[in-house]
């Protein structure tokens, strides 16, 4: 069967990284969640004091990162920032009240954008983000666009960050959530909107279980019906 790239794109906390991971096991694909390069980044430049206004120290910054994913024994991607698993520390909430600042940079982008491609290069995919269907594989056979009410994103969040011991309150996380959307819909570079040819999903009132049965159907059709690009 013709392998694809599948793209996964919404808000935050729309159960996008869940989905991604589990469609891609059901299909045996690789899965990248391009969220948590842009939060390796994050953590590296508040580790070490990079001023984001300043391009040159950006840029310097960039190159002193490398981010990669290392599939654990469960079969899980965590994400390793140079050589280090940060996949705890990535979550946490201090790293989530700055990473859209962070993904505001152009040069932030153009260096975590060249890197998805080389990641889904050979297909067989599944990348969640935000851009992914804009930007990152606008030629990507299946895009999808995440989307569910705040109250509902608000808790999903909290259960996952009480997964990471990190006890936060419904009213501070759904006001990060409130910015973190405004930040990803109108920055400058590659904004956070669906694609012409994305099928939107409301997660709200369905279970994981439906969400990643839709994608995969969805995706089997692809896969089955499309015909071969010519060479
Ligand atoms: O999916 P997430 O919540 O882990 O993503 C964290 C932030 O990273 C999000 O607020 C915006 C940014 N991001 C982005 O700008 N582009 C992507 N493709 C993925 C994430």
């Amino acid at each position: 069967m013709r392998k694809i790239i599948i793209a996964i794109d919404g808000y935050s906390a729309c159960g996008k990284s869940t989905t991604a991971l589990e469609v891609a096991r059901v299909l045996n694909y690789r899965y990248i969640d391009s969220g948590a390069m842009y939060r390796a980044v994050t953590l590296y430049f508040l580790d070490k004091h990079v001023a984001l206004t300043n391009p040159r120290e950006v840029s310097r910054a960039l190159q002193e990162i490398k981010v990669s994913f290392v599939v654990n024994s469960k079969g899980i991607s965590e994400v390793f920032l140079n050589g280090i698993n940060v996949e705890k520390e990535i979550r946490k909430m201090r790293i989530s009240e700055n990473v859209s600042q962070v993904s505001t940079i152009r040069e932030v982008r153009l260096a975590m954008v060249e890197q998805q491609r080389r990641m889904g290069k050979d297909c067989g995919v599944v990348m969640d983000g935000r851009d992914i269907g804009t930007v990152v594989f606008p030629q990507a056979e299946l895009k999808i666009f995440l989307t569910a009410d705040m109250l509902v994103r608000a808790f999903r969040r909290q259960k996952e960050l009480l997964q990471h011991d990190d006890l936060v309150d419904i009213d501070t996380i759904i006001e990060n959530l409130q910015q973190r959307d405004s930040i990803d819909s109108n920055r400058a570079e590659s904004p956070l909107r669906k694609a012409d040819d994305a099928i939107g999903i409301d997660t709200t009132h369905i279970t994981i279980d439906e969400q990643v049965d839709e994608v995969v159907r969805l995706a089997l059709a692809k896969m089955i019906l499309q015909p071969k690009p010519k060479a």
